[in-house]
């Protein structure tokens, strides 16, 4: 289990003296599990020892450092669950299908309603029973964490190394520091300070010089995690409004995963991500106004709470937006930590076919999709299937750099 207790008295501000023993009892653990190339405590000459299982390395396991990777769809959509095999064995994933339902299939008495018993529309009560359903799995099968994708995702094929650049900026924003232990690298983690009402700081970080933090325990992205939003149609970056969300930011710059801003999109406005940083610019932060529920992990304490908040009291909206409410804290929930990436890692897919009209941007009158297209995925596992299949790595790049930005 994530620890709580050893996070809670983190959040106090002054220092316990519990903490302080805490503290030195993880400095011994660091002495034994870090190896001392990097970090604080190499330089100070304890002796250098190689460490024998740093969790990062679970990231390049078959579930990415999760428990289990589950997919939910409908079941009668074997396209989508044979592009989600295929997707997964081209990249040695391990996933669990989870059988979602159709909203009309939904009873009445089975939705929890308000006093004006106001049903959802038919297709947001099916996405919400989908992702219920696999919450539910989490729970009954005690599963420590669990990534919870969408059927019609896709990813880079670099999604491992992607996948650990996350984490490694996960960790430094909500593990605490190996040198000034009960501290953390953004000061507004995990209690945001009161700030004046005209400005609004917060900590960049960047990518290329991340501060030591003290090795997780059970997850390799960290152990001061409720929910992580990995793929998205916008995110935004906290600006104070919301006083429980901390503010920090970690800057990844020149990540070549990331396409020029042409190709880039979100659907909460501005884009300050294309508007503040230059192009190839990755950025990890807490979440708010999370959109769109294309993939999320969560652990097993969120899993329950979800279940709680979102499975068992009314149905009041989509899952996305629920699940908004869930990480900021609204609509008399309470809040917890989400923490997402700018772009996404997980994106719609949109394959060669027909497409149903009025549901997508972008396509001809026609109905008809002439090319596959990955939303914002560079080297995406689909649209390199061919290149995968026959052991190639010369992979196809969806959106080449230009040099004329538009
Ligand atoms: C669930 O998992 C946790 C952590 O692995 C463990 O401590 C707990 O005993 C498990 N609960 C059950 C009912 O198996
Ligand atoms: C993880 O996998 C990547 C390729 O997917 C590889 O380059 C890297 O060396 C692996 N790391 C470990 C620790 O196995
Ligand atoms: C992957 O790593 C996670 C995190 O350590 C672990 O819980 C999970 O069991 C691993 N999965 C596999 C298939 O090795
Ligand atoms: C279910 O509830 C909705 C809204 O309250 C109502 O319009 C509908 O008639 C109900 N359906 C059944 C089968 O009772």
């Amino acid at each position: 289990m994530f620890d709580q207790k050893l996070s809670a008295m983190f959040s106090r501000r002054t220092l316990h003296p519990v903490v302080i023993a805490l503290g030195f009892v993880s400095v011994l653990c660091l002495i034994y599990l870090q190896s001392g190339h990097h970090g604080s405590l190499g330089s100070v000459g304890y002796p250098s020892r190689s460490s024998p299982h740093d969790l990062i390395d679970d990231i390049n396991n078959s579930t990415l450092g999760f428990q289990k990777i589950f997919v939910v769809g409908l079941p009668q959509r074997t396209d989508r669950r044979d592009r989600m095999i295929l997707e997964a064995s081209l990249t040695g994933l391990e996933i669990e299908f989870i059988d979602g339902v159709l909203g009309k299939d939904i009873v009445n008495k089975s939705i929890p309603m308000g006093p004006n018993k106001e049903r959802m529309g038919d297709p947001v009560l099916g996405c919400w029973r989908g992702h219920m359903n696999a919450i539910q799995q989490i729970i009954q099968r005690n599963i420590t964490s669990a990534l919870i994708l969408e059927d019609d995702v896709d990813f880079d094929v670099r999604i491992r190394k992607l996948m650990r650049n996350f984490a490694m900026g996960v960790r430094t924003l909500t593990q605490p520091l190996t040198s000034s232990l009960g501290s953390f690298a953004d000061p507004s983690f995990p209690l945001p300070r009161e700030q004046s009402s005209q400005s609004d700081p917060f900590t960049e970080i960047s990518f290329d010089n991340l501060p030591s933090t003290v090795p997780p325990r059970v997850s390799p992205y960290g152990d001061n995690w409720d929910q992580l939003w990995l793929g998205h149609c916008g995110q935004r970056f906290p600006d104070g409004k919301n006083k429980l969300i901390p503010r920090g930011r970690v800057i990844h710059t020149g990540d070549l995963s990331v396409p020029q801003p042409r190709h880039l999109w979100s659907w909460p406005q501005p884009f300050e991500l294309v508007e503040r940083y230059p192009e190839h610019t990755r950025v990890i932060h807490h979440s708010q106004e999370g959109v769109c529920t294309l993939g999320y992990a969560v652990t097993q304490k969120a899993a329950r709470q979800i279940l709680y908040e979102i499975g068992l009291k009314e149905v009041r909206s989509a899952i996305d937006i629920m699940l908004r409410w869930f990480c900021e804290g609204s609509e008399g929930m309470a809040y917890h930590r989400c923490l997402t990436s700018q772009p996404g890692l997980f994106h719609h897919h949109r394959p060669r076919g027909p497409v149903s009209a009025g549901t997508d941007i972008g396509d001809h009158g026609d109905g008809f999709r002439e090319k596959a297209l990955t939303d914002m995925t560079r080297w995406s596992v689909m649209l390199n299937a061919d290149i995968l299949l026959e052991g190639r790595t010369d992979f196809v790049d969806q959106f080449p750099d230009t040099q004329d930005q538009a």
